[in-house]
């Protein structure tokens, strides 16, 4: 698969999984789109995607507000000329218990996780129709397996999305839009409620890790699969 001149959409693309992804794409010669809150980060990604020779843009914007997905995507196609690849990565953790957590909390935990996606997808699928099939990634994790005490919004979110993302590999096969989701155990960014220095305590102290590059390794993997097979669902866990 030549990737060259392809253009890919990372949301939550400035720090951690997601800026290691859109590296990897920008590496193959694909140009990439960073969507996040904070302009900061996704300028500062910017910059060193293009100090390594690679092809960026930042795309300010909040994935639960349709209006702003939409305009980001405009705003991409509009530069770009076309689309080949979503990955739905940006996510907040929304830690605390049922009855510590606000409904507000609860509520944007949902709305950022999941109906982002949707949003992303729903503004992606068209541009990806029209450069004849492409990839949907959804960035899950190991608590859309099992309930995790403290985790219910991220847990519900997160097995919402691997339904949401199986349904609309049906939905968009005939269109050679290939949709898979990656399911992650932890891996070494500032994601939750430890940064990554006090992962790093946790790992000399016997706690695995992955990095975020080896999610970048499971996108290549997906990205660069024969146009014959699909993988529906990708478990990646730290060794
Ligand atoms: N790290 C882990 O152990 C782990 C394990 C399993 C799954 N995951 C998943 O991996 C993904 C990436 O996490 P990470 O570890 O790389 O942590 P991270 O560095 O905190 O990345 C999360 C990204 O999402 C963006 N984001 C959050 N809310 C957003 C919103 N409303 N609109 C647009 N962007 C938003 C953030 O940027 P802004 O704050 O600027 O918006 C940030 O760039 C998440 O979906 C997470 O659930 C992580």
């Amino acid at each position: 698969m030549d990737l060259h001149g392809k253009v890919g959409l990372i949301t939550g693309g400035g720090s951690g999984v997601g800026l290691a992804i859109a590296r990897r794409c920008a590496s193959h010669g694909m140009a990439v789109g960073l969507l996040g809150r904070r302009a900061a980060p996704l300028e500062a990604a910017v910059a060193a995607i293009e100090a390594e020779g690679g092809v960026a843009m930042a795309l300010p914007a909040n994935v639960a507000v349709w209006d702003e997905v939409e305009a980001a995507v405009a705003r991409l196609t509009g530069r770009f000329g076309r689309l080949d690849l979503l990955v739905n990565n940006a996510g907040v953790s929304g830690r605390g218990t049922v009855e510590e957590t606000s409904v507000a909390t609860w509520r944007e935990t949902i709305e950022i996780n999941l109906i982002g996606a949707f949003h992303c997808a729903k503004a992606a699928i068209p541009h990806l129709r029209a450069a004849g099939g492409g990839w949907i990634i959804g960035i899950s994790s190991g608590a859309a397996k099992r309930g995790y005490a403290g985790l219910s919004a991220y847990a519900a979110s997160k097995a919402g999305l691997a339904l949401f993302d199986e349904s609309l590999a049906l939905e968009l096969e005939a269109d050679r839009i290939k949709v898979s989701t990656i399911i992650l155990g932890t891996v070494m960014t500032d994601f939750g409620t430890r940064s990554r220095e006090q992962k790093q305590a946790s790992r000399a102290a016997g706690e695995k890790f992955m990095e975020p590059d080896d999610v970048a390794d499971a996108v290549d993997y997906l990205l660069h699969q024969s146009a014959c097979a699909w993988t529906q669902e990708l478990n990646l866990w730290p060794r």
